[in-house]
This record gives structure tokens, C-alpha cells and sequence, in this order.
């Protein structure tokens, strides 16, 4: 089946050089977005050597069933094997990988933790990113109910804040690039890096998602108009 990309074009006709603003929704540098509903092996199959400049990826775990206790619904939660990570590290020049502690990864001596102040004492203090770059670790503190909208509702049982994004965007990444998302969930990458200025690819494999995703990002992006 062809999966034509719901393109939201919302790409500058010139990549922006600089960034002048850090707050979503009040930067007039604007990236774009081209997503779609695939296997992500499909996507990666698509692009040449070292295309994008950094991916930034959150596949499942494949630690547990990842259930949705709100919307009843369960998410493809098998762990990606060797040949996604080998396609992965093709079509890239650099890596961050949400869990990189669950997979067999190189020795990176650069990680970041998400410390993310959760209530409960059954759920993990923190989720570790490995990252490809040769610089120190970091420690982020951002609640992970910082994901939540406005109504305390997520639209995906394993939604990261738009914040933590913008972090790891504001810290490893340049207005401009280009940066791969093989997961895309909830959507909350597509937009921080819309309001940081870079172009993102990305695709989720659930159609359920993808769709959600899509109608958030368009919400969550509209502030756009205000400074175009
Ligand atoms: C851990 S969640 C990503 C959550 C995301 N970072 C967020 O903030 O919302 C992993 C997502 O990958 C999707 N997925 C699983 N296997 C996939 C595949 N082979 N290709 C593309 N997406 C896949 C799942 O449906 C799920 O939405």
C-alpha cells in the first residue's frame, strides 16, 4: 500500500540560519514537517546515506505491554532489531534514542536523563536517551505531566512533553537541519521542532495515532498565521 506523506508544508522556501526566540508559539523561524502513516523500515528505505543531520527516535521498549488505561487501546510495542538500528545509523549522521538502555548500542559516554517527577513509585524516576555525540551527559528535570494538555488528557500512552523535545532540539540540533523521527506517536517532536525551525520526517505506524497526531500538530501550530 503507498502512503502518499500528509504534508503540512509548513517549510520555509529558505532554511532559517538563526533563532531568535525559544518560546513555542512566539518564534517567527518556522520549520516544516512531512509525516506519514508506514512502517518506519518503509520510510528509511526511501533516503540516501546520511540524509538527515540527527535523528531524534522513541521506539517502543518492547519492555511490558504498553496499555492505554484511558483509551483502552494498546500501541505495536515490539522492540526494533538490528536491522532497524543498521538503517537507522545509515540514513543519519547522528543519533539520540529514547531507551537506548534497552538496546545493544554502542558505548556512548554521552546520554541524557529525563528526570520526570512522577508521583507514582511504580513508575521509572527517569528515561535515559543514548545519543551518538562526543560530549558530557545531561540531566533534563521536566514533569512528565508537562505532556498533558490544558484538559489533563495525553492523546497517546507514551506521550513526551513538547518541552523535552524543544531541549534536546535547543541542545543538539540548528535551525535548518534536517531530523528524522521514526516514531512520531503523540506528535510532541513535530512540534517543538516546528517552532525551533527545523524540518522534520516522520512517521507513525498506527493509523489511530497518526491521525491524532496530525490533528494536534495543526492545533498546536496554528499560532503560526500570527507571525506570518
Ligand atoms: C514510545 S511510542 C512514541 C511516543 C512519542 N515519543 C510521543 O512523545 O508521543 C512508539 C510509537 O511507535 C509506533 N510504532 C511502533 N512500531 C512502529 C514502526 N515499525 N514504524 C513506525 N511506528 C511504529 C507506535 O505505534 C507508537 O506510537
Amino acid at each position: 500500500m503507498k502512503h502518499e506523506p500528509e504534508n503540512l508544508t509548513l517549510a520555509h522556501d529558505e532554511p532559517p540560519t538563526s533563532r531568535t526566540d525559544k518560546g513555542v508559539g512566539s518564534g517567527p523561524l518556522l520549520g516544516g514537517l512531512e509525516a506519514t502513516c508506514e512502517d518506519c523500515m518503509a520510510l528509511m528505505a526511501r533516503y540516501p546515506d546520511k540524509h538527515f543531520d540527527l535523528a531524534i527516535v522513541d521506539p517502543p521498549y518492547g519492555a511490558g505491554d504498553a496499555f492505554n488505561f484511558r483509551y483502552s487501546k494498546l500501541y505495536p510495542n515490539a522492540a526494533p532489531g538490528p536491522e532497524y538500528f543498521a538503517e537507522l545509523f545509515r540514513v543519519s549522521k547522528h543519533q539520540i534514542i529514547w531507551g537506548g538502555n534497552y538496546f545493544p548500542l554502542p558505548c556512548s559516554r554521552c546520554w541524557t536523563i529525563w528526570e520526570k517527577g512522577n508521583p507514582a513509585p511504580n513508575f521509572s524516576d527517569f528515561e535515559m536517551a543514548w545519543m551518538s555525540f562526543d560530549k558530557v551527559s545531561k540531566m533534563v528535570k521536566i514533569p512528565s505531566w508537562g505532556a498533558m494538555h490544558a484538559d489533563g488528557k495525553t492523546i497517546h500512552p507514551t506521550q513526551k512533553p513538547v518541552a523535552l523535545y524543544r531541549e534536546l532540539l535547543e541542545t543538539y540540533a540548528k535551525p535548518g537541519q534536517r531530523i528524522l523521527d521514526t516514531h512520531l506517536g503523540s506528535g510532541s517532536h513535530a512540534i517543538a521542532a516546528h517552532y525551533f525551525g527545523a524540518h522534520l520526517t516522520a512517521c507513525e505506524i498506527d493509523p489511530d495515532y497518526f491521525a491524532a497526531a496530525m490533528a494536534r500538530i495543526k492545533r498546536e501550530t496554528a499560532q503560526q498565521t500570527l507571525f506570518t
